[in-house]
Order: structure tokens, then C-alpha cells, then sequence
């Protein structure tokens, strides 16, 4: 039976299945869901093969919130023998299809990462392997079909694919950032990592440049903060905590000590907002918006404290919200969410408009 396997935090495959459910259904493919609570897989098995192969190459995977990445089975699960698995793999796979790339993974579990290095041995032999069966294309093709191996153990294996130009560029939807040693905490990572996600890089030039103005909601120690300031932006930083005096020693950054929902911007001179405040997300969701609308800032990137129950509940009902609003006022706009890998209780939210209102 073909299923889309689905790659999450462990701890959120309910939301994870609930929402591949849901909007494989509004493209009318259906099936039913299996997941085990903390796996981080979730196995949506298909009533149908044909409509998943159209769903992963049409549904853009960047419109799945806690889903890291996908791909369609073309195997069972796999009992691998304890030798020869390279032969088991590869002829299990047969030479209909033409792959671009190999992707060997495992869940984000303990016992995943137990399988690591055993999945680094394997890698060589097995793209030697593929090369030579014609399985796996000598160049990477970016229209191509990339290759799954999912470890569930040394003995288990499925594989699957997915399509180049809608899958996550990282093995298991996991970008491994290097913490900066001069960073005031490790939140950091969270909007390294987004504007990574969120901002194709050819773009960066543009939107994520040196001389911008850039306000930090809830900013205090600094991590994000810090991620502005590197990037050469002048930012105004709003937290009743205390700064790192490092980032205040660079000259880049105004320490305001206020509520970040007081806070107005005196000028129309700010291209980021980013805002990590715990605070309830609903209020943090109309926040944003009306700071898009105002034209205060041109893109802004914020985090939404997920609820303990109802989180996927939550968060559509938080983006409806923007949206609603954003449609009421007749704007263009684009906003996507992701449970990013260094995330954990939250979801990141991206969303910029196109022609924000003088008169809001
Ligand atoms: C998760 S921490 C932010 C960490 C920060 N992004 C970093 O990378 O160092 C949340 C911050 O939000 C601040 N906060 C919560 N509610 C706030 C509000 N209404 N106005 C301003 N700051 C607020 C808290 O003081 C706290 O410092």
C-alpha cells in the first residue's frame, strides 16, 4: 500500500496527521492516518498511490505547518538481511526510476539518532550501488525525483520519493545551524533558521540587508536581536529585561523599556519586525497584522506560543485572524507557518503585504 510519510517534532504527529488529512482532502485525496505518539513519523496510507504522487507534486510542501518533509512510498516496510542489505535495497527498488539524489534518514528520536552512523557506513556503498544500476543519475537534477531511505532500524527499511522542487533541502527537514559563540541565547537559532526557511537566499540582498531598520519585540537577552545586528541592521529592541551588553556595545541597537504592544514606530522607516514575546498568540497574530497593514514594517517574522491542547486548532484560527483581516482591507499579502526544527512549543510565522494602507 503506498502511504506519504510525514517527518515532525516527536510529540506533534497529531497535529501532523490531522493536517495532511485535512488538506489532502480538500484536494480529494483520502485516506487514513497511523502514527505513534513521540515517533515523529506520521504514515498517511492512500486510498489511492496515483493521487499521492499528484499530492507531493502539486500540494507545495511549504503550506504544511508541522510537517519538516514528505515522501510517497514505493516500498513496504523492508526486512533487511544482516548482510547483503545493499543488494536487498537496491533490488527492492528495481530500475524503472531514475532518482537524482539519495536521502538516508531515520526518525528524530533517540533511537534515530542511535542509527546515524550506521546510516553514514551504508550511504557509500549504497550510492555505488544505485549509481551502477542506473537508480541514481550521476548529477543531481533538480526536476528530478529524490530518493528516501527511511531507517527504522539496522533491519527496516521503507523507501520512497519525493520531488526535487517541492522537498526539503535538508536530510529529515533538519538544517543543522552552528550556535554563535557570541550569541546571548540559543533562540537564536530560531530566526536563523527562519529567515533560512522563509527567505530564498538569491533574495537576500533585498530583504535581509545591511542599513535596514528592523524592530524586536520581546527581544531580551538578544538572540534575535543579535541575528539583525550581524546582518548589519539598526534595530530598536523592546523588552522590559536586560540586553547583552555585547550587542549594546556595537552601536546597531536602541534598548527600549516598554510593552511590545505599546510600542509604535515614530517613522515608517522599518523593513523587519520579528517578535518572539510569550505572550497569548491571538494577540500576538492581530499584532502583526495591524503592524503590516499600518505600513510600520514591510515583512515581518514572529513566533506563536502553541496552546497545550487544540494546537493545530489554534494556529489556523490565529492565521485566519490575519487573514481576515488582511482580505477585509483588500491587501495582497503572503503568510506561511512552520514548526521549524529549533522551535519547540511554537510555530514561526512569516507574512508580508504588498501595499499596506496609508489610512489604517
Ligand atoms: C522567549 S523570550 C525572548 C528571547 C529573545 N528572542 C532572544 O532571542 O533572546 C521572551 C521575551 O518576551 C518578553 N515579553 C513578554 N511579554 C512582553 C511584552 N508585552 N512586551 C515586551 N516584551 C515582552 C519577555 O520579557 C521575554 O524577555
Amino acid at each position: 500500500m503506498a502511504s506519504i510519510i510525514l517527518y515532525c517534532r516527536p510529540g506533534f504527529e497529531k497535529e501532523c496527521g490531522a493536517e495532511i488529512q485535512e488538506k489532502a482532502a480538500w484536494n480529494e485525496v483520502y485516506g487514513y492516518l497511523e502514527l505513534k505518539k513521540n515517533e515523529g513519523l506520521v504514515y498517511f496510507h492512500l486510498n489511492n498511490a496515483e493521487e499521492g504522487d499528484q499530492l507531493i507534486n502539486t500540494m507545495p510542501l511549504k503550506r504544511l505547518i508541522f510537517a519538516r518533509q514528505w515522501f510517497l512510498s514505493v516500498t513496504d516496510k523492508l526486512d533487511l538481511p544482516d548482510y547483503n542489505r545493499v543488494e536487498a535495497i537496491t533490488e527492492a527498488l528495481g530500475a524503472d526510476w531514475q532518482y537524482a539524489d539519495l536521502r538516508m534518514e531515520t526518525a528524530d528520536t533517540n533511537d534515530g539518532k542511535a542509527l546515524t552512523k550506521f546510516c553514514r557506513k551504508l550511504a557509500v556503498p549504497l550510492r555505488q550501488a544505485l549509481r551502477k544500476s542506473g537508480s541514481l543519475t550521476e548529477k543531481g537534477d533538480k526536476d528530478g525525483a529524490i530518493l528516501h531511505a527511511l531507517f527504522l532500524s539496522g533491519s527496516e527499511v521503507i523507501l520512497g520519493y519525493s520531488y526535487a522542487h517541492n522537498t526539503s533541502l535538508h536530510v529529515m527537514g533538519i538544517p543543522r545551524l552552528k550556535f554563535p559563540n557570541s550569541a546571548p541565547s540559543r533562540s537564536t537559532l530560531k530566526l536563523d533558521e527562519a529567515f533560512l526557511y522563509f527567505i530564498p537566499k538569491d533574495e537576500w540582498d533585498e530583504r535581509l540587508t545591511s542599513g535596514m531598520n528592523a524592530v524586536d519585540l520581546g527581544s531580551a537577552p538578544g538572540g534575535w536581536t543579535y541575528q539583525l545586528v550581524r546582518r548589519g541592521m539598526m534595530v530598536t529592541s523592546i523588552d522590559n529585561g536586560a540586553m547583552a551588553e555585547s550587542l549594546m556595545e556595537t552601536g546597531q541597537v536602541k534598548h527600549k523599556m516598554m510593552d511590545g504592544f505599546k510600542f509604535v514606530p515614530m517613522k515608517k522607516n522599518n523593513y523587519w519586525l520579528v517578535c518572539d514575546m510569550i505572550e497569548k498568540p491571538q494577540r500576538v497574530a492581530k499584532l502583526m497584522a495591524e503592524w503590516l497593514l499600518r505600513g510600520d514594517c514591510k515583512e515581518a517574522m514572529f513566533n506563536l506560543k502553541l496552546p497545550m491542547k487544540g494546537r493545530y486548532q489554534q494556529v489556523n484560527e490565529d492565521l485566519q485572524t490575519m487573514k481576515d483581516m488582511f482580505n477585509h482591507y483588500k491587501v495582497k499579502y503572503e503568510l506561511y507557518a512552520k514548526h521549524l526544527y529549533y522551535d519547540r512549543e511554537e510555530v514561526t510565522v512569516h507574512a508580508r503585504v504588498f501595499s499596506p494602507l496609508p489610512e489604517f
